[in-house]
């Protein structure tokens, strides 16, 4: 099943948004170097949520993305944590499919 979050436009670069999933779990993408990103909103330090305020998933230089309880810091491509306390443990990927209309599908 396919289930349509957004557009492109919607998600710049170095920024991001959450969604719900069809499951009622949250989600968010980004956009780094004209890719899309997707991962489950779930630190897998302590399965928390990694945002404080709406949509900041990313650290202060746009470069990582950062879980906001103890700061650790994630690989925006591979979702892979590269420091704090869960070091070498990774969010759960999330695949999309981006249409040839500009619409962003979980897949
Ligand atoms: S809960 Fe995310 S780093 Fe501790």
């Amino acid at each position: 099943m396919t289930h349509k979050i957004c557009m492109t436009e919607d998600i710049p670069e170095r920024e991001a948004r959450a969604f719900d999933n069809d499951k009622g779990e949250t989600i968010f993408v980004t956009q780094r170097d004209g890719m899309f990103y997707a991962y489950k909103n779930l630190c897998p330090h302590l399965q928390v949520e990694l945002e404080f305020l709406e949509n900041q998933f990313l650290d202060q230089d746009q470069e990582f993305i950062q879980c906001s309880t103890h700061g650790a810091l994630f690989n925006v491509e591979t979702g892979e944590c590269i420091s704090g306390p869960c070091l070498g443990e990774s969010l759960q990927k999330v695949e999309l499919r981006i249409h040839s209309d500009g619409g962003i599908y979980l897949s």
